[in-house]
This record gives C-alpha cells, sequence and structure tokens, in this order.
C-alpha cells in the first residue's frame, strides 16, 4: 500500500510552511542567524513535541518560527518543503504562510513574500511541482491588526491567491474578520478558514456565511450538526482534513476513532493533508498511511480522496481535469497489473 499510495498523483491543500520546518532545519537556522534555541539539538526538540490542545502545539510553533529571519531562510524552508512533495508524488499544493508570526518580529513582509515565491518559481521548473499561496490571519490578534496586513498584501496582489484564518479557535470566532474578508473578496482573494477544529460546528456555518468560504479547513465537528453535514455533502463543500495533526492535538484520542471516511461514505468531499508536517509526524503519504492502518481505507477510497484533492483545489477546470485523468491512469494500471499477478 505505501508504494501505491507514494506514487499516487495528489494534492495538498491544507499546509502550514512554517510548520515545515523540521528541527534539524531549525537549528541550521538558528545556528546561522545566531538564535539560541532552549534544547540541547534536534533530537531533544523533537521529544518535546507532546501536545494535549491546539495551544500547546502554537506555543512551539511560533517559538520555532522564530529563527526565520533572512529572506533566504524562507526560500530554504519552502525548498525543503517542496522537495518532499516531489518524493511523494504531491503533483499540486496550496502553502498556507503566516505574515504576522514573522512582521511581529521585525521582519519585512517583503522577505518573507519573496523567499518563498522565490523557492515556489524554483520548484516548478526543477521539480516540476505546482504551488498556489494562501496568507493566513491570525485569528487572536486583532481585526485591525488583520486589516493592515491585508492592506499590505496587496501590493503583492500577484502571488497570492486567496487568504484564510488559523491561530487558537476558540473564542476568537469568524464574525471577528467579517469585514476583513469582506475586502479581501472584493481585491479578489479567494477565502477558507480553519474551523470546526477544536471550535463548534457553528463556527463552520459563519465561515461559510460570514466569510464566503470556499473550503473548510479541518472541519471534522460537523458531524455534531447533521444538517451541517447534508449541507457540505450537497454543496461540495471541500473539508481540508489533517489525521495526524487531529491526533496529535487530540481532537481525536485515536486515529480509529477518526471520522474521515464516514465523512466520505456521506459524500461529503474530505481531503487528506498534513497541516504541520514537522511537529505531527508526518507528510501527506504518512497521513494516507494512517488512514490504511487504523480505519482500513482501501485503494478505491485512496483514490477518491486524492480526486478530491483536485477538485477542491484553487487549480482552473482544465488543469484539474488533467490531473485527474493522471491518477484514472496510475489506478487503472496498477488494477491491470494487480490481475495479471493473480492470473
Ligand atoms: N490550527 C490552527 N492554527 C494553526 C494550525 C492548526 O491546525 N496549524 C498551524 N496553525
Ligand atoms: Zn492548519
Amino acid at each position: 500500500m505505501i508504494e501505491f499510495l507514494k506514487a499516487l498523483p495528489k494534492a495538498e491543500l491544507h499546509v502550514h510552511i512554517e510548520g515545515t520546518l523540521e528541527p534539524e532545519l531549525m537549528f541550521k537556522l538558528a545556528k546561522r542567524n545566531h538564535i539560541s534555541l532552549p534544547y540541547e539539538d534536534a533530537q531533544a526538540l523533537r521529544k518535546a513535541y507532546q501536545f494535549d490542545s491546539l495551544q500547546s502545539f502554537l506555543d512551539l510553533y511560533y517559538q520555532g518560527a522564530a529563527v526565520l529571519i533572512k529572506e533566504q531562510d524562507f526560500y530554504d524552508l519552502t525548498w525543503a518543503y517542496l522537495e518532499r512533495c516531489a518524493e511523494q508524488s504531491i503533483y499540486h499544493t496550496e502553502i498556507f504562510f503566516d505574515p504576522q508570526t514573522h512582521t511581529q518580529r521585525g521582519v519585512s513582509f517583503g522577505d518573507v513574500l519573496s523567499g518563498i515565491n522565490r523557492a515556489i518559481v524554483d520548484g516548478q521548473q526543477q521539480l516540476g511541482v505546482s504551488a498556489l499561496l494562501i496568507m493566513c490571519f491570525l485569528r487572536h490578534l486583532s481585526e485591525q491588526e488583520a486589516m493592515d496586513t491585508l492592506e499590505e498584501a496587496m501590493m503583492y496582489r500577484h502571488y497570492i491567491i486567496g487568504v484564510g484564518l488559523d491561530s487558537s479557535e476558540k473564542g476568537h470566532p469568524p464574525e471577528k474578520f467579517q469585514r476583513v474578508f469582506e475586502k479581501a473578496r472584493a481585491a479578489g482573494f479567494v477565502t477558507v478558514a480553519h474551523a470546526g477544529e477544536e471550535g463548534p460546528a457553528q463556527y463552520i456555518w459563519d465561515a461559510m456565511n460570514l466569510l464566503g468560504v470556499k473550503r473548510v479547513d479541518h472541519g471534522v465537528r460537523c458531524v455534531e450538526d447533521p444538517v451541517l453535514v447534508e449541507y457540505l455533502a450537497t454543496h461540495k463543500m471541500p473539508l481540508t482534513v489533517c489525521p495526524l495533526s487531529n491526533t496529535k492535538l487530540k481532537v481525536f484520542n485515536t486515529m480509529a476513532e477518526h471520522n474521515i471516511l464516514q465523512l466520505l461514505d456521506k459524500g461529503v468531499m474530505v481531503t487528506v493533508n498534513s497541516d504541520d508536517p514537522a511537529y505531527f509526524g508526518g507528510y501527506l503519504v504518512e497521513n494516507y498511511m494512517s488512514l490504511y492502518r487504523h480505519l482500513a481505507m482501501t485503494e478505491q477510497q485512496a483514490v477518491q480522496l486524492a480526486i478530491n484533492s483536485f477538485n477542491a483545489s484553487f487549480l482552473s477546470n482544465s488543469s484539474k481535469r488533467q490531473f485527474i485523468e493522471r491518477i484514472k491512469r496510475y489506478s487503472q494500471k496498477k488494477s491491470n497489473s494487480d490481475t495479471k499477478l493473480s492470473d
């Protein structure tokens, strides 16, 4: 199964670039930038990655991101992730970045974006991986700070396809950012938002109704409202689900309890994603593999999840069609060779 999943053409729609910062690269950048980390080495840091909630993770995640200072640091970070994409047959990825995590520390928006974008251009040319960028607002910060960030992003409008909402969900409902998202949509950005990860099902309704989102990030708590599940299925509203993240942050106690395949069965357009792979113990293939191991995901379900990942992307319809054709050719070839083996 792992070989099948590794070569299956996939898209990733929910990955925070700051969450791809592996401990080894963190130490390398800390040294380069003369920053000291409160851990002996990468191994000791990895050991500290024990979380009991979203907030306990975010505290370490923001601490880790503090080693990112120069334009080249953002390039190196993004390049390392795109190399992983190439290894795992992730043909297309839609990457979140959190400018406020960096501008608050005095790093310029331009340096963040330039480093990430330079790696994206090289990744397309040298690795054949396509990537789009989504800028997230930190929801624990104020509406005004989000407005200021949006204003700054206007100058780089053509490098950013959409805006999203991340960080601490509880106590920071979608309505806090309604005016920011209205302005973003008027400027031509598509919108997405984290909702229903730790927050209630109502936040999923609010993300759709108040923020006009085209996808819901996480969204797994939708099951608490059967009318909502029905609505998501009928309207083909994609959910970018992150299985390893959900178990590491105790949204589900065990992978066996995860609801992604039940949602798939109900016709909800769920997709598989890694969220913050350096912190949660796996990239996209490891997330698919965990569904195979703990939920008995079949090859057919994996193929459907991969098809969903392209359909739910912000690619053009013709690109979506081409990628989905590749998936179909791939799974056809695989089932032909399986038949031969059993002859
Ligand atoms: N939820 C909210 N904010 C985040 C996450 C997440 O899973 N990952 C990085 N920032
Ligand atoms: Zn996330």
